[in-house]
């Protein structure tokens, strides 16, 4: 058998060098799992379904996190290309170009930003600006009929990861979903949610309170919340993969998981083909 080639993202310089850049919520640069762990299974994925992809006439990415379209890591003297770039970018260069890239983000200068570059790149935008709870719904409605969808849900933290997204992103016929899970947040704050006078979770996971064992040991909590919230997902009438690459800090502390989910084995083999052999092109 030979051996694929090295899959590397390229580095596209900045179409709108001017505007506003994600470094992070500390402004220090986001660190490098993000175009070497996130960015590179997102443009994996799509070049990965390709075949697939082309047997549809039209083709939504639908990125209501979006962030300005462009990143600096922690430590890099140059930018890269943020998410939604970077998946246009894949999209174009693997010949299924999406027919229409469905952007929002709180952010008002951000969102603009990641529109203009996206625009600059050639890329037909609709941009959405408001919470993601709310642009998740005006996007769905918004998808042509028939359309295949590409949900990439990327909160910094679990708290916005509304389960009313992927409930209401569900409803479309035709989609999948790579979704950030913010595992530090849950780790550091999933006991203390507990207290009916808190519980910033529910959003993420409606009930969870309702569903934790009467004696669940406190240190099994994070891991419980996480298995419960992928049985809720279950119950959509997707099937969550079981390769959820974890992603650490240079503590070895869990950030986040990447989690995937579909309705079909396709779309699932490709994703677990990526995550087994991050580096590995998929596209010779
Ligand atoms: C992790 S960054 C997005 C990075 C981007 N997806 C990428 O891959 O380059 C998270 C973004 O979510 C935005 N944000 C925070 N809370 C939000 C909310 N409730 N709804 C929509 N966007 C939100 C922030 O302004 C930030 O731009």
């Amino acid at each position: 058998m030979t051996k694929r080639p090295i899959f590397v993202l390229p580095v596209h310089p900045d179409p709108c060098p001017h505007l506003v850049i994600e470094r992070g919520p500390s402004n220090e640069g986001v660190g490098w799992w993000v175009p070497q762990v996130k960015h590179t299974h997102l443009a994996k994925y799509i070049g990965g379904t390709r075949k697939a992809q082309v047997k549809f006439p039209k083709r939504v990415l639908i990125d209501p996190f979006c962030g300005p379209g462009r990143i600096q890591v922690r430590g890099e003297t140059f930018t890269r290309d943020g998410g939604a770039m970077v998946a246009w970018h894949q999209s174009v260069a693997s010949q299924c170009p999406f027919t229409s890239v469905m952007v929002g983000d709180l952010d008002l200068e951000r969102s603009a930003a990641c529109e203009a570059r996206l625009l600059a790149a050639g890329a037909p935008v609709q941009r959405f600006h408001g919470p993601a709870a709310e642009t998740a719904l005006r996007m769905a409605d918004a998808v042509p009929r028939g359309a295949l969808c590409l949900a990439y849900i990327d909160p910094y933290n679990l708290e916005y990861l509304s389960f009313s997204i992927i409930e209401r992103l569900a409803q479309l016929p035709h989609v999948d979903f790579a979704v950030h899970f913010s595992l530090m947040d849950l780790t550091r704050n999933v006991d203390m949610e507990l207290d009916p006078e808190r519980d910033r979770f529910s959003g993420a996971n409606p009930g969870w309170r309702d569903r934790v064992p009467a004696k669940a040991a406190k240190g099994s909590l994070p891991a419980w919340f996480f298995d419960d919230w992928r049985a809720q997902i279950s119950k959509l009438g997707f099937s969550v993969s079981h390769e959820m690459p974890l992603v650490q800090d240079g503590q070895g502390r869990a950030l986040y998981r990447l989690v995937f989910f579909s309705r079909h084995a396709f779309p699932d083999r490709i994703w677990v083909d990526i995550a087994r052999n991050p580096t590995r092109s998929l596209f010779d």
